[in-house]
């Protein structure tokens, strides 16, 4: 009951629309609920969405202005949502440890100050999120710059967010979870829609790409290898677009890229592939139909974000990402995640060097780690420099296996506990996740 590829027109995610606005915040509100989608032709598919929707609908947020969600949970069951690169306090994470119960609602506040991005909004329930960020719970959640500082980028309908993930459907259209399944997970999905076209005029877009995959690692190139910019990373703008022709991420992970079609011919067609991919399925992403000339914005600016870089490092730790095969546990520092238990005490405002091991050698296992709570600095992979978005402020980094990755940690906004976890969201579920309390 697949489509033929590139058949159906891409889906965007509608903009989510306060209920009321105040001098100093939007507010929203949104529920958590089951909902009957088409995701394959001819078929109705059962999903958890943010207001039905999969993915959910796309916040906008304005820098320094407050955003006020309410989420009313109309599951069965318990709902937490967490905002993913968001500096938030403690509070309004969405700790697994501090669930909407059912039939109630949580208003979670966002300071939206932290530089303009692209993050996402997904659920986070004790031991259940794998699960329920793979039937749908997930959204955008984007902060522009105000608008008289906004840098000359393709904005409005040439900005465009695109969430690619995988997905394993049953012979009636119904989304199959299965515990640490990703060989099974063989279809990719664009903004919650299989292998779509999307028509572009001759000019420059943005493209979002968020890996809203739980496993899956992608490496995106354009067909005929065609060179693009890559703007920002996961935490914000780059110090100044960096041309590549093809860009990594592991799950969690976010790139904007902006793309010129005006250098295709009207009529052309423009492939995004994976080519990690192993099947079309996997390997052919989306297509874009490329139609007439269109004003553009001018030249991209050499200038767009601050230069990050968090100092000298005044402590060095270890973290280690391993896996007991036998009891089907994934551990950090040899440990399974224990919601009442610190892993780690931090100081507030202070630098760290963070060497993250992934000890899973044999069988080979990928891992990434997220921290909550802040934004960090890689410094190398296996102790090569990176490059290209993995130069500016990240929250989420994946650890090669058998290898890794170090990276400078300073949380410097609020006191109190946050995660730190595999963003593989299978393992974090089956206990590769730990704790950090920011001390003064
Ligand atoms: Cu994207 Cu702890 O999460
Ligand atoms: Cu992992």
């Amino acid at each position: 009951a697949r489509p033929k590829p590139f058949s159906r027109p891409l889906y965007v995610p509608k903009t989510a629309v306060p209920v009321h606005r105040s001098k100093t915040t939007d507010f929203y509100e949104m529920t958590i609920r089951e909902a009957a989608v088409q995701i394959l032709p001819g078929r109705k598919t059962r999903v958890l969405g943010y207001d039905g929707m999969f993915p959910g609908p796309t916040v906008r947020a304005r820098a320094g202005r407050r955003v006020v969600i309410r989420q009313w949970n109309r599951l069965r069951r318990d709902a937490v949502v967490h905002l993913h690169g968001g500096l938030v306090p403690p509070e309004h994470d969405g700790h697994p440890a501090d669930p909407i119960a059912p039939g109630r609602y949580r208003d979670y506040v966002y300071a939206n100050r932290q530089p303009p991005a692209t993050l996402w909004y997904h659920d986070h329930s004790h031991h259940k999120e794998a699960e329920l960020v793979y039937r749908g719970l997930a959204g955008f959640y984007l902060i522009d710059d105000r608008p008289e500082r906004c840098p000359n980028l393709p904005s409005g309908r040439y900005d465009i967010p695109l969430m690619l993930r995988d997905a394993r459907f049953d012979k009636h259209g119904q989304l199959v979870f299965g515990m640490d399944d990703d060989n099974g997970r063989n279809i990719l999905l664009v903004n919650g829609r299989p292998q779509p076209y999307f028509k572009v005029c001759r000019r420059k877009y943005r493209l979002r790409l968020l890996n809203g995959s739980n496993m899956r690692h992608l490496a995106l190139r354009l067909g005929n290898g065609a060179e693009l910019a890559v703007i920002a990373s996961d935490g914000g703008l780059l110090p100044e677009p960096l041309p590549a022709t093809s860009v990594r991420l592991s799950p969690a992970e976010r790139v904007d890229v902006v793309v010129d079609f005006a250098r295709y011919r009207e009529g052309s067609r423009v492939v995004l592939y994976n080519t990690a991919g192993s099947s079309d399925a996997t390997r052919r992403v989306m297509c874009f139909h490329v139609g007439e000339r269109v004003p553009d914005c001018g030249e991209l600016p050499d200038e767009l974000g601050d230069k990050f870089d968090l100092g000298d490092a005044e402590v060095v730790r270890d973290v280690n990402l391993s896996t007991d095969a036998k009891r089907g546990r994934f551990l950090i520092d040899g440990k399974t995640f224990d919601i009442d238990r610190i892993d780690m005490r931090i100081r507030c405002g202070q630098t760290e060097l963070w060497r993250v091991h992934n000890r899973d050698r044999r069988p080979a296992t990928l891992h990434n780690l997220h921290l909550h709570g802040t934004h960090f600095q890689v410094v190398e992979r296996n102790g090569r420099r990176v490059s290209g978005h993995e130069t500016g402020r990240k929250d989420t980094v994946s650890v090669p296996i058998g290898g890794n990755v170090t990276i400078k940690v300073c949380y410097d906004r609020h006191l109190g506990r946050y995660l730190y976890h595999c963003h593989l969201l299978d393992h974090a579920s089956m206990g590769m996740m730990a704790q950090a309390e920011i001390i003064k």
